[in-house]
């Protein structure tokens, strides 16, 4: 059995359960009581505030979890990142009052900084060398310059409208992070284990992939290939129309438009585009 955590609300909430999901997890959003168990697949989910992910799986509470990148830093426990999953991508930054907008470090020197991520914070004044003072606060970070706690914040940011609302400026990333699933050092090696790990990776690999149709003159096939790399070469099949062939290629789902544009130019018609939905390498 594996006992995995998960956030039982928040901002990785929606995508995990969509995930676990399509692994064959029939798991629902509106019921989250503390632990479900599947006779599908020997797993059972554990629905848990995502602060205390990552130390349940540096104890052995829990054997693997889905959780932010920035908590799993922050936390310093020893866990495998085992998988960048690709959602809930974010970024941990300082930001300032509009009037007061940080151009260079050095302008840290001498400031306090208010953040729920203390421990991220002072790995990255020690690295640079600026000496502040940190506020740790649990949350409403983004308050803190308003009312005289801190002249700098150090929080979360994804679209950028809680900065915006409270009058605050962008200046330095420290860290970029999404969903990752971390596991404890005991687990991964077991077979178990990797049973999951194949119905995960089939799920991020098709994400990142679209499954391509198109037909062409028979002429333009090595220049069309020469753009799909596929998974070994496109497949090339001939149509009843003389001369004409339909090519077949998974590409990814990165920069597909441009690719659209490119194949259109070398005569591509009849274009379709298809999700994958589990894909092995
Ligand atoms: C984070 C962060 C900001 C907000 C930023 O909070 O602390 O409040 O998200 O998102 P935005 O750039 O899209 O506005 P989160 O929702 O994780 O909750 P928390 O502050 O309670 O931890
Ligand atoms: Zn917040």
């Amino acid at each position: 059995m594996i006992k995995i955590g998960i956030q039982k609300s928040g901002r990785l909430f929606e995508d995990t359960i969509q995930l676990l999901k399509s692994i064959g997890i029939p798991i629902s959003a509106s019921n989250t009581s503390l632990k479900y168990s599947f006779p599908e697949f020997p797993l059972e989910v554990y629905f848990l505030r995502d602060d205390d992910i990552p130390s349940y799986v540096e104890t052995g509470v829990v054997d693997v979890g889905i959780v932010g990148k920035n908590l799993v830093l922050e936390s310093q426990c020893e866990v495998e990142l085992i998988r960048n999953l690709g959602f809930s991508k974010c970024r941990l930054s300082f930001a300032s009052p509009r009037g007061f907008k940080l151009r260079d470090l050095t302008d840290f020197n001498g400031k306090s900084i208010a953040t729920s991520y203390p421990n991220l914070v002072k790995g990255f004044l020690k690295e640079n060398n600026l000496n502040c003072n940190i506020h740790e606060i649990s949350g409403s970070v983004e308050v803190a310059p308003s009312i005289g706690l801190a002249e700098i914040v150090c929080d979360l940011v994804s679209s950028g409208s809680t900065l915006i609302k409270n009058g605050l400026v962008e200046s330095f990333t420290l860290l970029e992070s999404e969903a990752v699933l971390i596991a404890n050092k005991s687990l991964t090696e077991t077979e178990l284990f990797s049973r999951f790990l194949l119905r995960i990776d089939a799920v991020i690999l098709a994400k990142k992939s679209k499954y391509l149709v198109l037909n062409a003159p028979k002429e333009r096939v090595a220049e069309i290939a020469g753009m799909l790399p596929g998974l070994k070469a496109p497949t090339v099949i001939p149509l009843a129309t003389p001369n004409w062939v339909s090519i077949h290629a998974v590409v990814s789902s990165e920069n597909f438009w441009e690719l659209i544009e490119k194949l259109k130019k070398y005569d591509a018609e009849g274009i379709l585009v298809l999700p994958v939905e589990k894909m092995f390498s």
